[in-house]
């Protein structure tokens, strides 16, 4: 892949940086700006090589038309108190206010365009519709720089389809993510293993299938755990169950054993009457959770087992909160979980939004970590050893 220095002189050149700033905002006000600040860097440098830095990106999945609480003005004016220069915003995203507000750049100057997905281009699937909103997002630049790790996984006008209309190159972000993911991929110190926590297991059933040739271990919590006890044969109550996914986790689960690989499930929970912050709630064992009643944490001895489980790891990749993080009463798995990695020797790699969100809120340091990724699903596949069309798009 082209790093910014193979693109030679940017001075006096419109530079489209696709980044990911998706980030969670509440009645305008940002939640963990994490995204943000790791999509600072490419931006400094090539505004301080005197580019004219136009960057691009979504928020949320508004369905192709402006949604005033998906608007990335927030962002713009926090990107530009992390960069301490003003950010200049675009209205719309290849509109009037687009072309003004990048032909009214001095060198080294930087914009923001309105979220991407306000316009159907982005995310449709016809390549026609997309290459048009890409054709457009091209005219206003003379360079492309893809620095939006954690969008790399989407088939995306931005993402995908710019980089072969301009003259291209990876920012930082993205070369120094894949430069992490690749040690995972190619040449793991052992024992490599892998914790998975999060509400779908859907989401993660590929990377699971995918994994279990690879990995020494598999630690498994958060929601996805109980269709996992439920595969088993254990009642979970009023847990998350994902059905339809049972057959597919028995699979995993004979596949583990015959493969070697160490399952590791929780053996108690925090069982509450409700999806409440403050609903009343025990611990039991994970083979007797009570009909009425829904596991939202790992339950203590869980919380041990798991850090011992992790203990001894050359290599760790976690993703996915052990319980519900957001209520202080059911984020002590998701603490246990992070200060295991925390106090280990091993390489350790955070990868997804939720669990680095997880980190920072619990007041965790991000130093304690090998690497912290800003991207989720792309994180995932990319360790599911799929294609992934933003980064295959940089390296034509
Ligand atoms: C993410 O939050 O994982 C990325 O920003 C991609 O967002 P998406 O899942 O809405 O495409």
């Amino acid at each position: 892949m082209r790093t910014i220095d193979d693109l030679g002189d940017v001075r006096g050149r419109r530079v489209l940086v696709r980044s990911d700033l998706n980030v969670p905002i509440q009645d305008g006000v940002i939640g963990d700006d994490g995204r943000i600040r790791a999509s600072v860097p490419t931006i400094a440098e090539l505004a301080g090589k005197g580019a004219r830095v136009v960057v691009c990106a979504h928020l949320g999945r508004p369905k192709g038309k402006p949604q005033p609480e998906f608007s990335l003005r927030p962002v713009a004016a926090r990107l530009g108190e992390l960069l301490g220069h003003e950010v200049r915003f675009a209205s719309d995203t290849v509109g009037e206010s687009a072309r003004e507000t990048v032909s009214a750049l001095a060198d080294g100057d930087v914009a923001l365009l309105e979220n991407l997905r306000f316009n159907t281009g982005e995310t449709s699937k016809d390549d026609a519709e997309r290459g048009a909103f890409a054709d457009a997002l091209a005219a206003l630049a003379d360079l492309y720089v893809g620095d939006g790790f954690g969008a790399v996984h989407r088939k995306h006008a931005s993402v995908y389809d710019v980089p072969s209309r301009l003259p291209h190159a990876a920012g930082g972000l993205i070369a120094a993510e894949v430069g992490v993911l690749k040690q995972l991929t190619e040449a793991p110190r052992r024992p490599y293993v892998v914790a998975l926590g999060g509400a779908k297991v859907s989401d993660k059933l590929g990377v699971i299938a995918n994994l279990l040739g690879k990995v020494d271990r598999l630690v498994i919590g958060g929601g996805m755990a109980y269709t996992f006890l439920k595969a088993q044969g254990h009642e979970v109550g009023r847990s998350l169950l994902q059905e339809d996914q049972l057959d597919q986790v028995r699979g995993f689960i004979d596949e583990a054993a015959k493969r070697d690989v160490e399952l590791v499930l929780p053996v108690d929970v925090l069982a509450a009457t409700e999806f409440a912050p403050d609903a009343p709630h025990e611990v039991v064992d994970a083979t007797a959770i009570p009909a009425d009643r829904e596991g939202l944490d790992i339950g203590p001895r869980t919380r041990e087992l798991f850090a011992g489980r992790l203990a001894d790891a050359a290599t760790v990749f976690w993703n996915g909160p052990m319980g519900v993080f957001e209520f202080d009463a059911f984020a002590g798995g998701t603490r246990a979980v992070a200060e295991a990695l925390i106090a280990s020797e091993a390489f350790t790699v955070v990868g997804g939004g939720d669990s680095a969100a997880a980190v920072r809120k619990l007041g965790l340091p991000e130093d304690g970590f090998s690497h912290i990724s800003t991207g989720g699903g792309a994180s995932l596949e990319y360790l599911e050893g799929k294609t992934l069309p933003g980064l295959a798009a940089l390296e034509d």
